[in-house]
């Protein structure tokens, strides 16, 4: 694997995807290949899981089917698009991945971080992100911005209550303290030039090192 496998993480509005975007645009125009796609979706069958779990009819989804569908979008998604991209050495950027099923289904759903990590290493049999950027912000300030976006569809998860995404955001937190080579964290409360900055200076050095 050649490429660089680089995971944009946070709560519901946290800004991470406009960010991903910029970030996209400037690899670009260093001259990187660049593949920028999503969980759960990215391909066809994984945005059909996606319907499926984001419904917000779907009331009744028990956690393990929900932590079940997200590791098994990922698993469609990364032997279909994401290692594909990595083993002609590009770089991949993906808004959201494991780590964002260690907190939301492992910690705030209540299903324990090691278990869902045990069913996603199935799902991905070893192949982690090389760098995780965590835009960090108060749930209750990612919550307001979600409100006043009218274009943004709620989905079932933007729909829970604030102490869910209380403990989404502590999740994280035990997150990078366990893996702090990996996860980043960027300070996303603030403007968004400045949040742009702050995780191209992240960034600089791993791409120093693919050069
Ligand atoms: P998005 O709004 O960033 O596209 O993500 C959709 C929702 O899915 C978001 O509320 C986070 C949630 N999610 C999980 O709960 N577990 C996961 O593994 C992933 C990838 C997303």
């Amino acid at each position: 694997m050649s490429g660089l496998f680089i995971t944009f993480e946070g709560g519901d509005g946290a800004g991470k995807t406009t960010i991903l975007n910029q970030i996209s645009d400037w690899l670009e125009e260093s001259g990187y290949e660049v593949l920028k796609t999503r969980e759960p979706g990215g391909i066809h069958i994984a945005e059909s899981i996606r319907e499926i779990i984001l419904n917000k009819e779907h009331t009744t989804m028990d956690a393990r089917t929900e932590a079940l569908l997200y590791a098994a979008a990922r698993r469609q998604h990364l032997v279909e698009k994401v290692l594909p991209a990595l083993n002609k050495g590009q770089v991949v950027l993906c808004d959201r991945f494991v780590d964002s099923s260690l907190a939301y289904q492992g910690y705030a759903r209540g299903l324990g971080i090691d278990e869902v990590y045990q069913i996603n290493q199935f799902a991905i049999e070893g192949c982690m992100p090389d760098i995780t950027l965590f835009f960090d912000i108060p749930p209750e300030e990612g919550l307001k911005r979600i409100a006043a976006n009218d274009k943004r569809e709620k989905n079932r998860l933007d729909l829970e209550k604030v102490d869910f995404h209380e403990r989404v955001y502590e999740a994280y937190q035990m997150l990078i303290r366990k893996y702090s080579e990996r996860i980043h964290p960027i300070n996303a409360n603030q403007e968004a030039s400045k949040v742009y900055e702050e995780a191209k200076e992240v960034l600089h050095p791993f791409l120093l090192k693919k050069e």
